[in-house]
Formats: structure tokens, C-alpha cells, sequence
């Protein structure tokens, strides 16, 4: 799989990221949630933060708060694992180096073929790509979570998208402060 091609931002202090402007802000942490920098727009209206946690839970209620018309936006604003925008080199620095550190990067031809199998299935039955935060996960629990979640229901699937979103914007926050 190619490597970023952009880099992430350094982390910040809590002290710092209390007193940045709207703007840089929204620099700062505009790729906690994929493609979608206007969370941390609504985020930054909600300082002073008094750690990483709450600004993670931050990011998390003002997705919760949406409408549902912007949740499944969101959802589909994550590429498909070991997909064409992984091969292309397309990933953000932030999808790209959590792909890598599951080991996606490196699937042998048979679970690479299995991998566009499951994603095609997801797609055809939830028209959605299959989102799970996968620094919390192994390769084999990745695959399994495929599985098991292509006999969720639609409403089921939507909140375990969400859910797994949440816990990739947490971890994207953790590494933006220091
Ligand atoms: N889990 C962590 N990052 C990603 C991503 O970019 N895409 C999908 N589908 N799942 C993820």
C-alpha cells in the first residue's frame, strides 16, 4: 500500500489548543473525522477543554446531534479498507497510517480477494462502506467483524458505522494532543 502522502499534525498542548483561533482550530484537528473538517468547527465553539477526552467526546456528541442525512454522509466519507483509494495512494495520512498499522497493507492475494469480496457485499447491502476503527482491532477480527456485521439490520449497521466512527475520531484526537 503506498505511504501518506501528507503528514499529520504535530500535537498540541491542552494549554495551546484552548487559545487557537476558530481557524486553526479547525487545521488542527479538521481530520479527526474523514472529509469532514466542519465537526471541528462545531468542536472549537466548545472550548475551554479541561482534557483529550472531552474533546474526543466533543467530536462525538456533535455527530450524535446531527441529522441522519449527515451521519450517513459521513459514514460514506470513509474509504474502503484495502480498496481502490488505498491502491491509489488516495488515503488521508490519517486512514492511511491506520490501515497500515492493521497489517492491511500487507494481505497475501487470498485475503486481499476476500477483503473486495466483503466490502462488495457490505456495499450491495447497507450502500455503505464497511467502517470499523481498526487500531482497536487485528486483521482476523477485522475480517470477522465483516462478517458478523453484513447480518446486522440496516438500523443496526448504521449505529455500529457510528459507533466505530466514534472510537477512530477518539484515537485521531489522542494523537493531536500531547
Ligand atoms: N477505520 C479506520 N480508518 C478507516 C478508514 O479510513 N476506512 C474504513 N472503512 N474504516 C476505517
Amino acid at each position: 500500500m503506498p505511504q501518506p502522502s501528507a503528514s499529520l499534525p504535530a500535537a498540541l498542548s491542552l494549554t495551546e489548543i484552548n487559545v487557537l483561533t476558530p481557524g486553526a482550530f479547525v487545521s488542527h484537528f479538521g481530520g479527526v473525522l474523514e472529509h469532514s473538517p466542519q465537526y471541528a468547527q462545531a468542536a472549537a465553539a466548545q472550548r475551554p477543554f479541561a482534557s483529550a477526552e472531552d474533546i474526543a467526546s466533543a467530536f462525538g456528541a456533535a455527530v450524535q446531534s446531527d441529522t441522519p442525512a449527515a451521519q450517513l454522509a459521513l459514514i460514506r466519507a470513509h474509504p474502503d479498507l484495502a480498496g481502490k483509494a488505498a491502491l491509489a495512494g488516495e488515503l488521508t495520512p490519517e486512514s492511511a497510517s491506520e490501515q497500515a498499522s492493521a497489517g492491511l497493507g500487507q494481505l497475501s492475494a487470498e485475503e486481499f480477494a476476500e477483503f473486495q469480496r466483503l466490502n462488495s457485499a457490505y456495499h450491495e447491502k447497507f450502500g455503505l462502506p464497511y467502517v470499523v476503527c481498526v487500531r482497536e482491532h487485528t486483521k482476523t477480527s477485522i475480517f470477522e467483524g465483516a462478517r458478523s456485521r453484513l447480518s446486522n439490520t440496516p438500523e443496526q449497521e448504521r449505529a455500529a458505522a457510528l459507533f466505530e466512527i466514534s472510537r477512530i475520531a477518539r484515537l485521531r484526537v489522542l494523537d493531536l494532543v500531547r
